[in-house]
């Protein structure tokens, strides 16, 4: 046999440090942070080992441990004490997200991002106003047009309130148009959007649900978020979000979505980012609890492979614990 290709001579160590096609760091990392109003201690989440909800006296010390462990951008989500039919909890400047965005933009150097939803403000628990009718009828759902106007006020309660990157994550049509108005309206210009374009209607996040008790009252979410089943209706949603201004592409889930990852890097020449949700770092905690799994070594090859897919930002649970590692 005559081999005169061997590939194996660039894996021996050394050499395959130097030729290593995709490098995970941890500036590609953004960190989920959950600020929680009706709590005035923090509360562990099960579901996602080692998160918890922080009450917002505890929003810039959380912070500041995110930061230490070498992540620099946070994307913040509010547990509001209210809630109510239209949300109004998610636009209001004394809202719990908003406390917490001046303290932490006031008092530390993170890069602040927020989400932009109604799910975790509505008393039924969706990402918008419903149409009349709607908790009785299967077929009604999110008023689509209707939650536009909800959703402006909430990125620019949160601009105004220090966020410099908002993240509609509604699925809503015309929701990043409508936001980006809103915002250069107000005067926020410079405040960008990264919009979750592609955000399927996901089972892997039944965790999140219960850390952000935003699981729907009735019905689901598929008349807003997209079927698993469609890769090229991503690349639709994405080219609309990028049509109205859209500076950065989210896809979410991350894992069981790779494909469209790579679809859409190829596709577009604006940044990419990919959302490794609470049901990818639940599973993989649950498998690491039984002995099943290597956590650290199955979160560094989850987050290089998504990278290696075309995301250059990340936003994971895992973020603390692999930036120690990448340094
Ligand atoms: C709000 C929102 C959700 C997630 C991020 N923003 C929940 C949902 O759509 O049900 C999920 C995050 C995760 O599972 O980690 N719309």
């Amino acid at each position: 046999m005559d081999l005169t290709d061997r590939p194996r001579r660039l894996r021996r160590d050394g050499v395959r440090e130097l030729v290593r096609e995709t490098r995970l760091s941890p500036a590609d990392l953004v960190a989920p942070v959950f600020v929680d109003a009706t709590t005035d201690e923090r509360v562990p989440i099960p579901s996602m080992p080692g998160h918890e909800r922080v009450p917002v006296e505890d929003a810039v010390e959380r912070v500041e441990t995110v930061l230490d462990a070498g992540v620099d951008a946070v994307i913040l989500f509010g547990i509001p004490a209210e809630k109510d039919a239209e949300g109004s909890r998610a636009w209001a400047p004394d809202g719990v997200v908003q406390r917490a965005m001046r303290a932490v933009t006031a008092e530390t150097d993170a890069l602040v991002i927020g989400d932009v939803c109604l799910c975790e403000y509505t008393d039924h628990g969706h990402c918008g106003v419903l149409e009349d009718g709607a908790r009785t009828a299967p077929r009604l759902t999110v008023d689509n047009d209707a939650t536009l106007e909800r959703l402006g006020r909430v990125a620019v309660s949160q601009a105004d309130a220090g966020a410099q990157v908002v993240a509609p994550s509604g699925m809503m049509d015309g929701m990043v148009g409508a936001i980006r108005t809103a915002l250069d309206d107000a005067g926020h210009d410079d405040v960008a959007i990264m919009s979750y374009a592609a955000k399927y209607a996901s089972a892997f996040y039944g965790p999140f649900r219960d850390a952000a008790d935003g699981a729907p009252a009735f019905g689901d979410r598929r008349h807003y978020q997209q079927d698993p089943a469609n890769a090229r209706e991503a690349l639709r949603e994405v080219a609309l979000d990028v049509e109205q201004g859209a500076d950065v592409i989210m896809v979410k889930p991350a894992l069981p979505y790779l494909d469209v990852v790579r679809r859409v890097r190829e596709r577009v020449d604006r940044p990419v980012a990919a959302y490794n949700v609470s049901g990818e770092y639940a599973m993989l905690h649950a498998a690491a609890d039984r002995g099943w799994l290597d956590l650290e070594a199955t979160a560094l090859e989850s987050l290089t492979s998504i990278k290696r897919a075309g995301a250059d930002v990340i936003v994971t649970y895992f973020a603390e614990t692999v930036a120690p590692l990448l340094r």
